[in-house]
């Protein structure tokens, strides 16, 4: 089952852009919420194999904020969809705390709630921690993060913010992910070759998997790829080949 992968090198941190819902149902001659329904399921094989193989953060993008140009229908059975998922049940039996990340505030309120109750419910849970970004997109999370830095200094009319202040530690500190280590890997499914608005600052390192397998089609087998992509090759951080062998021996 888990042939090809190297079990004591598993990334700590996925991000994934679960992409190809819509086309999938298409091909199918089915509504484009079929094929999110599908996801749905996706999402529960992927995050009890992700579970199974000691991966610490799992980061979904469930929902951009571009996203909401989408035609309402479809975006109220997204919204719909996110509330029947979230079954407690699903996260206790896999000790998997939920987290959520993004513009939450411009959701329904019934769905803000059971966010809210989900992240509650499974704050204790620790095998690993499922991320949804939910009307999220990196260039609204980078320019709240600018604002709460300036914010926080103006409470103190006394002292103006110094150009100094402003690090990078300051500034991932103020994004929504500053509870968890920047993605590891990253993979895309759906074909296509873009980030879309996600986690800009945070996969500065991360290393790229892109492929074509839509998004309800994904299975352990593709993510056991992903990952055996990624556990062939070097990250050198802007270091030589030979100086990442000697750190390594
Ligand atoms: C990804 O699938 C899920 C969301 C963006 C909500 P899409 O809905 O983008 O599917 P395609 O890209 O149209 O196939
Ligand atoms: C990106 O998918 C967002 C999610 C997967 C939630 P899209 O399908 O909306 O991305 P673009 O618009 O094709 O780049
Ligand atoms: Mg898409």
């Amino acid at each position: 089952m888990t042939e090809g992968i190297d079990m004591t090198r598993i990334p700590e941190h996925i991000a994934i852009i679960m992409d190809g819902n819509g086309r999938w149902a298409t091909e199918r001659n089915k509504p484009r919420s079929y094929g999110h329904q599908a996801g749905v399921d996706t999402v529960r094989r992927i995050t009890s194999e992700c579970v199974r193989l000691g991966v610490k953060y799992l980061t979904l993008y469930t929902f951009s904020t571009e996203n909401w140009s989408r035609p309402s229908d479809e975006i109220a059975a997204l919204m719909g969809l996110v509330l029947t998922s979230l079954e407690d049940e699903i996260f206790m039996k896999n000790n998997v705390r939920f987290r959520v990340i993004g513009d939450i505030a411009r959701l329904p309120q019934e769905v803000q709630n059971k966010l809210h109750e989900t992240e509650e419910h499974t704050a204790k849970n620790s095998a690993m921690t499922m991320v949804v970004a939910l009307s999220y997109s990196a260039r609204w999370e980078i320019t709240k993060a600018m604002r709460e830095i300036i914010a926080e200094h103006q409470l103190d009319s006394s002292s103006f913010i110094q150009p100094e202040m402003i690090t990078e530690d300051v500034i991932s500190r103020h994004l929504q992910t500053n509870f968890m280590p920047d993605p590891d890997l990253l993979i895309r499914t759906g074909g296509e070759l873009r980030i879309s608005n996600y986690l800009l600052w945070q996969i500065a390192y991360s290393e790229l998997y892109f492929c074509d397998t839509y998004w309800p089609d994904f299975d352990e087998l593709d993510l056991h790829k992903a990952i055996g992509s990624f556990q062939q090759r070097q990250r050198r951080f802007g270091k030589t080949e030979k100086q990442i062998e000697n750190e390594n021996k």
